[in-house]
């Protein structure tokens, strides 16, 4: 997608082919600055701090990080401490399990003197693939915008979605937001209702600037506004990402994703994940099971933007001396969710459904 007029991704092989270029994502929408990751730890950070962010995301930027650490020293110990070390980051978006999985498998049965070229070579190959997988997400959730738009018969599809599941959080086009950009870029009219998704803001920071870059109407809404505007019949499709769905079908996604479904399911307003097959944990059998991150209670405490004299700031939000809790993900039981939009197409959010789009994982299912 653009950034400044500009086709850009997320993560990139700098010029001199073998450190990383990012965006760092704690500092949008305010500035453009894309940090140079030269070594694993920078590649940890860089996922801890979620200057890079997103479940696809840090999947890809962990797969780099291994690449980075093999160019140092590629035996086997150090493969598999940065494999436990880059996994330890984040703990609920299983795509960066499943990456550094990846990483592992396919360069365990290598000699070491060939493991970091071929480790540069899996990662990108991983980003190509979730720019693909990504489109074709789009391309399947396209059909439900266009019979919204259909039966509607004018105006708007308006699309709520909440936390950033955009291009952002991937490589590129995004999971909730790829059906969004091929049903804009088909000349289908749409206005989207952006959660501004407290605590980090992901909405109000990543999704409405994504939105805005590619010229797509939208509107920021406080996290609280959703449910009235569903009540109100101002919502004719939710469309969120997610971190983690498991063998059952429950779905991890940002803090605040479940009140989002509850509202949807009591107005009747359609609910839809959209995924890539990475983000499913085949081996983990309900939603209750996944490790939800618990953040810094900061992040609640302080909100952060650009202050009046034009610098980044943050500010105090509650008194001194408050304490706070930030659970940074919820999970919305199968039942709230009408369907799966995945790179295969679109599926009941079950067991049954993962395993109609995904037969050759059946021996793998919990
Ligand atoms: O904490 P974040 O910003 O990494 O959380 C991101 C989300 O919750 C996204 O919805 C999810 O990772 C899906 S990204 C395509």
């Amino acid at each position: 997608m653009k950034l400044d007029g500009v086709p850009s991704r997320t993560i990139w092989l700098e010029p001199d082919g073998w450190s990383i270029g990012i965006i760092d994502q704690t500092l949008l929408p305010h500035k453009i600055v894309r940090p140079v990751l030269k070594t694993v730890e920078d590649a940890a950070r860089a996922i801890k701090t979620m200057q890079v962010r997103g479940a696809p995301l840090i999947g890809v930027t962990a797969a780099y990080g291994v690449a980075l650490a093999m160019r140092v020293d590629a035996s086997d110990a150090s493969l598999d401490n940065a494999v436990a070390f880059l996994g330890a980051q984040r703990p609920t978006a299983v795509n960066l399990r499943w990456a550094l999985e990846d990483l592992r498998t396919t360069l365990l049965p290598l000699a070491p003197s060939i493991r970091a070229v071929a480790a540069y070579a899996r990662a990108a190959e991983l980003a190509e693939d979730d720019v693909e997988t990504c489109r074709n997400i789009g391309v399947n959730g396209l059909k439900l915008i266009k019979e919204i738009a259909i039966r509607k018969g004018g105006g708007p599809v308006n699309v709520l979605t909440h936390c950033n599941a955009g291009w952002l959080a991937c490589v590129d086009w995004g999971t909730a937001t790829s059906p969004i950009y091929h049903a804009h870029d088909a000349g289908i009219p749409v206005h989207i209702w952006v959660d501004e998704t407290r605590p980090r803001n992901q909405g109000a920071a990543l999704t409405a600037f994504e939105l805005l870059q590619h010229g797509v109407p939208h509107s920021l809404i406080a996290d609280n506004a959703g449910g009235h505007f569903m009540q109100a019949g101002d919502v004719d499709l939710v469309i969120v990402g997610t971190d983690r769905v498991t063998a059952n079908g429950d779905v991890a996604n940002k803090i605040g994703t479940y009140l989002k479904a509850l509202a949807a399911h009591d107005t009747r307003v359609p609910f839809y994940v959209a995924l890539p097959f990475s983000t499913i944990d085949w081996r983990t059998e309900k939603g209750s099971d996944i490790p939800i991150e618990e953040r810094s209670e900061d992040e609640v405490l302080y909100v952060q933007g650009k202050l009046p004299n034009g610098e980044l700031g943050s500010v105090l939000i509650s008194a001194e001396g408050t304490h706070a809790r930030n659970p940074a993900f919820d999970v919305t039981p199968a039942r709230l969710v009408t369907g799966f939009i995945t790179e295969r197409g679109i599926c009941a959010a079950s067991r049954e459904g993962l395993l109609s789009l995904y037969p050759e994982k059946t021996s793998e299912v919990a």
